[in-house]
This record gives structure tokens, C-alpha cells and sequence, in this order.
């Protein structure tokens, strides 16, 4: 497997452990937002983990437009990707978890069986960019269902495995993989969702972007909750709403865009979608 370039965009110590670990993984869980399932993909995903079986989750599904995530959820089957929709904090969605992780573990003994080999357990392990909910989903598999943990004999030395019910091993800490910010396009989604270091970005912005585009695309959404017309919405107006004045009496802009931001971060006026498949806002690697 070739990787060059990738070790550009992460440190070649980080980069050097997940793949050594990815090597004895037999099916890994790609941990995206279900807000932007593209934008959160990383750009590297794919070559790393070329040849295993891989099940695209869908996380913070209660985030999301319900209607959109169906569609990404056909998207990917027609494109033969494994995918399914969780909110990792509620536990939605891992009844489906758990009846793939049991599917794969059943495939993977019979394969075993047939090459005459003796059976194992399927070796799973989480990767996804920073903030997709990685360690909340890993947190909701692990729970109560979870036994020992420590390195397995036969399996590189380093990683700690918990092990689930049945026949199946998780790494207990998620592969973290660098965001993709080569496109502005992204970089607005990544950060709208939270999923970016605040230093990395213009807040107002990405406020002011975020007003246009939910108007757009999600008409009154945003303006009805803020009880503002739709033709008069801005940071400025928000601002004015909200009273947040800086001492000098002038409106609060950057205060009014974090407020924006965290409000739909935390879906405080409705469920959005930020990209939906047939955009084609492609990985471009
Ligand atoms: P990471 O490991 O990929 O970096 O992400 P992590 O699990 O730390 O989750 C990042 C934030 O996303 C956390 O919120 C977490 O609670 C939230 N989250 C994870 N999965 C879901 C989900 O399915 N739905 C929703 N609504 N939220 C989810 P936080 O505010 O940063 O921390 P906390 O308030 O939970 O402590």
C-alpha cells in the first residue's frame, strides 16, 4: 500500500501506529457526521483501509435531516458501501450495530473454516476526524456488553483489545484521521458542525454563510426560531436581537456567530442536513 502524501497531513508516528494497527483489522468502522457524510470523510480514509470490509456509520443521526440521511444511506448501498445511521449518545441505530458485527463475525468464521484455519474473532476498530463522536460510539459498544481488555497473543504488540460479546475484539481507542481542508466548501461545513479548532476558521463567516444556506435550502427554519424575517437575517440583526453590544455600543458580531454555531451544533432549532449525495461534493485525494 502506498502512502504518500498522507504523511504530510498527520504526523508520520500517528500515521506509522494506525497503520500497524489497521493491519490486523479485519473490519473497520468509519465514524462520519451524518450532517455532512462527504465533507467528513478524510481524504486518506480510503487508503488506508483498501481491502477490508468497512462499515460507514452515520453518526449523530438525531442531528440530521431524517429524510437526507435515507438518501445517503441509498447512496452509499448503490455505490456497495456497508452504511448505517446511529445517535451514539442516545444508542439509536446499534440494534443494526450489532446485527452486522454478528453478520461479519459469522462470515469471517466460515471463512476460516473452509481454508481449514482455526477460528478467531473479528477484529474491529474505529476511525473517523476529530469530534465525529468517535469515543461516544466506541463508549456505547463497549458498555455493559464489554469483558477484558489487554494485547491478544499473535497480534502486534501495542494495542488494547476489548472484548465484545460473541466472537468479536475492538481497539479500545479510535484511529483518528486528519480532516480534508483543501476545499472551502468543506471547511464551511466542518466547521458549521463544530468539527474544526476555532482558530482554524472565521467564525462570522461561517455564521453568515450558515444563515444563507439554511434559508435556502431549509426555508423559515432558522429565521422562525429566531423571530426574524427571513429578507432581514444577520449576525447583525441577531445581535441586535440578542442585545449583544460591546462596550463601545457597536453589536456583537463574533458573540452573535458563536451563539448561531452553537445553537445548530447542538440542534437547538431543528435537524439539518448540510450536503445531500447528488451534490457531488466528491473527495478529491
Ligand atoms: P471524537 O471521539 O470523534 O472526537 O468525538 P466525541 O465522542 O468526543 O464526541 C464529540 C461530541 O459529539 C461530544 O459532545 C459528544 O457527546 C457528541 N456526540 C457524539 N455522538 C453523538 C450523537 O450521535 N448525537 C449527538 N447529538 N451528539 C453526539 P461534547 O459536547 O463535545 O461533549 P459532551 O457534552 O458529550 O461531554
Amino acid at each position: 500500500m502506498k502512502h504518500s502524501g498522507i504523511a504530510t497531513e498527520m504526523s508520520k508516528k500517528r500515521l506509522s501506529l494506525l497503520i500497524n494497527n489497521l493491519k490486523v483489522i479485519d473490519l473497520v468502522f468509519e465514524l462520519v457526521d451524518a450532517r455532512c457524510p462527504l465533507s467528513t470523510r478524510s481524504s486518506v480514509v480510503e487508503r488506508l483501509i483498501a481491502g477490508k470490509r468497512q462499515l460507514i456509520v452515520l453518526n449523530k443521526a438525531d442531528l440530521a435531516d431524517p429524510a437526507a440521511t435515507k438518501q445517503w444511506l441509498f447512496h452509499f448501498k448503490q455505490e456497495g458501501k456497508a452504511s448505517l445511521a446511529v445517535d451514539s449518545r442516545r444508542g439509536d441505530g446499534f440494534r443494526n450495530v450489532w446485527e452486522d458485527l454478528n453478520h461479519y463475525a459469522e462470515e469471517l468464521s466460515q471463512t476460516l473454516q473452509k481454508k481449514g484455519r482455526r477460528a478467531r474473532e473479528l477484529r474491529t476498530a474505529v476511525l473517523g476526524i476529530p469530534n465525529v463522536g468517535k469515543s461516544t460510539f466506541l463508549n456505547k459498544i463497549v458498555g455493559r456488553r464489554s469483558a477484558a481488555t489487554g494485547n491478544r497473543p499473535g497480534i502486534t504488540k501495542g494495542p488494547q483489545w476489548i472484548h465484545l460479546q460473541g466472537s468479536l475484539l475492538i481497539l479500545d481507542t479510535p484511529g483518528v484521521l486528519p480532516p480534508q481542508l483543501k476545499h472551502e466548501e468543506a471547511v464551511f461545513k466542518l466547521a458549521a458542525i463544530g468539527a474544526l479548532d476555532k482558530r482554524k476558521y472565521n467564525s462570522e463567516n461561517v455564521g453568515e454563510k450558515l444563515i444563507k444556506f439554511l434559508e435556502a435550502r431549509y426555508p423559515g427554519s432558522f429565521s422562525g426560531y429566531f423571530g426574524i424575517p427571513p429578507d432581514a437575517l444577520s449576525l447583525e440583526i441577531l445581535a441586535q436581537k440578542k442585545k449583544f453590544l460591546l462596550p463601545n455600543g457597536l453589536f456583537d458580531l463574533h458573540r452573535a456567530a458563536n451563539f448561531l454555531l452553537d445553537s445548530f451544533q447542538n440542534g437547538k432549532f431543528g435537524s439539518f442536513t448540510l450536503e445531500l449525495p447528488n451534490e457531488k461534493c466528491s473527495l478529491t485525494t
